[in-house]
């Protein structure tokens, strides 16, 4: 009997070390014969620990389990929720980047390929430089990091551009609120992103890459390093890739926790030892990145999905989503909800949908007031947005953006001026200071937002063009995004701003 204990670090915050100890315990007490795999999270976050009995009725889930139901786990008396693939959150996914994660045992790379791993790297190393580019481009697949900028067209520019090294960067750095994707990848299917990641040196011509993860995922960073000792054992990486003459050499890196080493020339600053500050751009990294040397820079997921793209080909990839959102996009829902977790999906889905349906409402049963999408950045879209596809040229038009694709949930007892401040007040803290209209502003942002709250009849009219000024000066998203989220707020939620300024009246 194979029995699943996710190694996730939500689930192991849930209890999941602890039940994983009760039932090799038991398992031992019983005499029976039971292989523990510590498998990555099925993205269901209410049920974790999730636990699953494979045997010979197939394979069946219990959550979330208690140190005290391993017992009645091994009498065959506790109620089970069957086919995990089978609940509705999970049935509903087209799981495509997250196709292995909580289904296989992460670090072993045999399970990986019985499960469709390095079938894309077998088929990209028989093909040139151009047509692994080429592959990308038709694709469709754009930054998920939350710019999305076209994939293949920065490989392109990479491929092309002239310098005697080249590297990758994976940007590990998920600093979003309420994301958790990479994370999820990196503890639940690590070899995925360094299939990708082999694939992207081979079609620009760079043979070493970087993960940039961050401090704050000491697990992640504990099994993606597992992954690479292996990785470089059986061939995936160093000199020879799976027998072939290529060579890709992979290193983590991790970062000490400031939010903005998630821009990638800050993040180069670091990766290069020096202090996280901008870079201003031009050059862009495609043409002078990491010491000098044409640099592709990729978010965790742009490079977890590599794989898929080239194991089931461009077309089938592209033939899901919306307009220029192509592919599928994993979302992390959050916050007040109900069932909240990793749903990967097409582009397209409405945002009410994702909150009411598939997140279920708010967890306090109160009815929802603003759902922020995109991170500490992006704009609070109040239920009238409701009806926006999830995508990213229908977010823009709604004056927000899908960012990292995180959601994070309100309901009616949250008061939206307080979070415009927390956004200026986050800014002021992890500003780099490189630039004026951040530095400054964010702090400035702050006191004005005070003055709201106290009344100050003029404040509104000179926050709005503080966010103005933000917005266009700013040298990087962090300051020049701030304003997504506080003018969505003072927007969208008028009310909130309203009272203090009435009673002063
Ligand atoms: P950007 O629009 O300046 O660039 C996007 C990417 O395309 C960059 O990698 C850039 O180097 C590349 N690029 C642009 N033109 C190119 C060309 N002609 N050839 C090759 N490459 C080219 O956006 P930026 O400043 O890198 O990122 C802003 C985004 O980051 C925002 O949309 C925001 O949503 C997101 N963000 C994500 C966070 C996260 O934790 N994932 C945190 C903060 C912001
Ligand atoms: Fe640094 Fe802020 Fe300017 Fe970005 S916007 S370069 S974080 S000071």
């Amino acid at each position: 009997m194979r029995i699943y204990v996710p190694l996730d670090a939500a689930a192991k915050a849930l209890g999941a070390d602890d039940v994983a100890a009760a039932i090799r315990a038991e398992a031992d007490a019983r005499g029976l014969d039971v292989e523990i795999v510590r498998n990555g999270t099925r993205g269901m976050v209410w049920l974790e620990p999730l636990v699953e009995i494979e045997d010979a009725d197939g394979r069946r889930g219990y959550g979330p389990l208690t140190v005290d139901d391993v017992p009645a786990l091994f009498d065959g008396t506790l109620e089970t929720l069957g086919d995990v693939e089978k609940i509705p959150f999970f049935a509903r996914q087209t799981r495509l980047t997250f196709a292995r994660c909580g289904l296989i045992d992460p670090l072993n790379i045999d399970d990986y390929e019985a499960h469709g791993g390095l079938a894309g790297l077998r088929r990209a190393i028989q093909m040139t430089s151009e047509n692994i580019v080429e592959e990308v481009k038709t694709s469709g697949l754009r930054g998920r990091g939350g710019a999305g900028f076209p994939t293949g067209i920065k490989w392109e520019t990479v491929l092309h551009a002239k310098g005697a090294q080249k590297y990758i960067i994976c940007n590990a750095d998920e600093g979003d609120s309420g994301t958790f994707a990479d994370r999820m990848i990196m503890e639940g299917d690590p070899f995925v992103l360094i299939e990708g990641m082999v694939i992207a040196g081979l079609g620009v011509g760079a043979t070493k890459g970087y993960v940039y993860s961050r401090s704050e995922y000491p697990d992640a960073n504990a099994v993606f390093a597992e992954a690479i000792g292996i990785a470089l054992e059986r061939g995936l990486i160093g000199p020879d890739v799976l027998g072939s003459d290529r060579r890709f050499d992979l290193e983590l890196r991790i970062g000490a926790g400031a939010y903005v080493c998630g821009e990638e020339t800050s993040l180069m600053n670091s990766l290069e030892g020096k202090r996280g500050v901008v870079r201003a751009k031009p050059p862009l990294p495609a043409y002078r990145g990491l010491f000098n040397r044409p640099t592709v820079v990729n978010n965790l997921l742009s490079l977890a999905t590599i794989p898929a793209i080239f194991e089931k080909g461009a077309e089938h990839y592209a033939d899901f989503g919306l307009g220029r959102s192509k592919g599928t996009m994993p979302i992390q829902i959050a916050g007040n909800v109900k069932y909240g977790g990793l749903f990967e999906t097409a582009f397209g889905m409405p945002l009410g949908e994702l909150v009411n349906e598939i997140a279920g409402g708010t967890a306090s049963g109160r009815p929802v007031k603003a759902v922020q999408v995109g991170g500490p950045l992006g704009a609070y879209m109040p239920p009238e947005k409701f009806d926006t596809p999830f995508g990213y040229e229908e977010f823009d038009g709604q004056g927000g953006l899908i960012g990292h694709a995180g959601i994070v949930v309100f309901d009616d007892t949250v008061d939206m001026l307080q979070m415009a401040r927390f956004a200026m007040e986050f800014c002021a803290i992890e500003s780099c200071g490189k630039c004026t209209p951040c530095r400054i502003g964010a702090v400035r942002g702050v006191e004005t937002i005070d003055r709201i709250a106290h009344g100050d009849p003029d404040a509104p009219a000179l926050l709005a063009d503080l966010c103005e000024t933000m917005r266009g000066g700013s040298l990087c998203a962090l300051g020049g995004f701030t304003p997504f989220p506080v003018m969505s707020a003072l927007t969208h939620f008028p009310d909130d701003f309203a009272p203090a300024r009435e009673a002063a009246e």
